[in-house]
C-alpha cells in the first residue's frame, strides 16, 4: 500500500492483473505486477459461469487463499461478490473481514459509487484497505442495461466524477474505473488524490488492470473479448498444441521414450523374470 502510494505520487503507472489460482498468481507475481486482483470475473474465466452473479463468498475465499499462497511481492486484493456487501455496511464489513482472515488477501474491492460511500468508510475505518470500482460495474449489468460504456454524455460523465469523489472521500486507497471514455477518465483522474486503475478507460488513468486469461489469450477461439483488451499471448493455442502432440505420441507409442523410464539392474530383472 505504501509502495502504491509512492508510485502514484511519482506518477509511475500502477500495473494490476487478475489471478484466480496458484499458477496464475505465481506468474503474475513473477512478472512484477504491483497488485494482483482476485476478481469475481473468475466466475466466468475459471468456473465457467454465465456471469458473476452466481459466484459465492466461499468460492472467492478458496481462490483468494490459493492466490495469496503464490504471491510474494504484489499487493493482493479480493473482489466482494454480488450479495455479500450491498445489504448494509455491517454486512460488508463482516464479509471484508472474512476475506482478510480466511482469504488471506491484503485488501478488498467492491463495486459502486456514492451509494457505497458509507460502506467504504465502515470497512476502511476497521483498517481494511478498499479498492473502489466506478464507471461500468458488471455486477449491476442488469440495471445498467448490459455492458455499456459509462460517462458518454456530460450528465453521465458528471455522475462518474461524483462517484469517484464520493468513494475517495469515504477513504478508498484507489478505484478501478471501467469502460469510461478516455478523456473523461483522464479529467477525473486529474481531480483526484487517489489513483485510478483503468480498464477500458484510456491511458490517462494512474494504472491499468486486465483480466489475465484475456491478455494471455488463455481462452478458446470464438469467445467475446471487449475492445479494450490487448492480447499479448496465445496461451490456449500453445496448450492445445502441446496436448495434441502428447496425444499423437501416446497413440503412436513415441511417448514415453527410454529417458522417461526408471532403470532396474540386469541381475534384479533376471531374478524377477525367473
Ligand atoms: O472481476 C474482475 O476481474 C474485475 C477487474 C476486471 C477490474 O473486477
Ligand atoms: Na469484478
Amino acid at each position: 500500500m505504501a509502495t502504491l502510494q509512492s508510485m502514484y505520487k511519482k506518477g509511475e503507472p500502477i500495473a494490476v492483473m487478475t489471478a484466480h489460482d496458484f499458477p496464475s498468481a505465481h506468474v503474475a507475481d513473477a512478472a512484477g505486477m504491483d497488485v494482483i486482483l482476485v476478481g469475481d470475473s473468475l466466475a466466468m474465466v475459471a468456473l465457467g459461469m454465465e456471469d458473476t452473479s452466481e459466484v459465492t463468498v466461499e468460492d472467492m475465499l478458496l481462490h483468494c487463499r490459493s492466490v495469496a499462497r503464490a504471491t510474494k511481492a504484489a499487493f493482493t486484493v479480493g473482489d466482494l461478490p454480488m450479495g455479500s456487501y450491498e445489504i448494509s455496511p455491517e454486512q460488508a464489513l463482516e464479509t471484508a473481514i472474512r476475506f482478510i482472515k480466511q482469504g488471506r488477501v491484503q485488501g478488498i474491492k467492491l463495486e459502486g459509487g456514492a451509494e457505497m460511500a458509507p460502506t467504504i468508510a465502515k470497512i476502511t475505518k476497521a483498517g481494511i484497505p478498499v479498492l473502489a470500482h466506478v464507471g461500468l460495474t458488471p455486477q449491476r449489468q442488469g440495471s445498467l442495461g448490459g455492458f455499456r460504456v459509462q460517462g458518454k454524455t456530460s450528465k453521465g460523465a458528471m455522475k462518474v466524477l461524483e462517484d469517484a469523489l464520493a468513494v475517495q472521500e469515504a477513504g478508498c486507497f484507489g478505484m478501478v474505473m471501467e469502460a469510461v471514455p478516455a478523456e473523461v477518465a483522464s479529467a477525473i483522474t486529474q481531480k483526484l488524490r487517489v489513483p485510478t486503475i483503468g480498464i477500458g478507460a484510456g491511458n490517462g488513468c494512474s494504472g491499468q488492470v486486465l483480466v489475465q486469461v484475456d491478455m494471455t489469450g488463455n481462452f478458446p477461439p470464438g469467445r467475446f473479448i471487449p475492445k479494450f483488451v490487448k492480447q499479448y499471448g496465445n496461451v490456449w493455442a500453445e496448450s492445445l498444441k502441446a496436448i495434441e502432440s502428447y496425444r499423437e505420441e501416446v497413440k503412436s507409442r513415441q511417448y514415453p521414450a527410454p529417458e522417461h523410464t526408471y532403470p532396474i539392474s540386469a541381475g534384479e530383472l533376471e531374478a524377477f523374470r525367473r
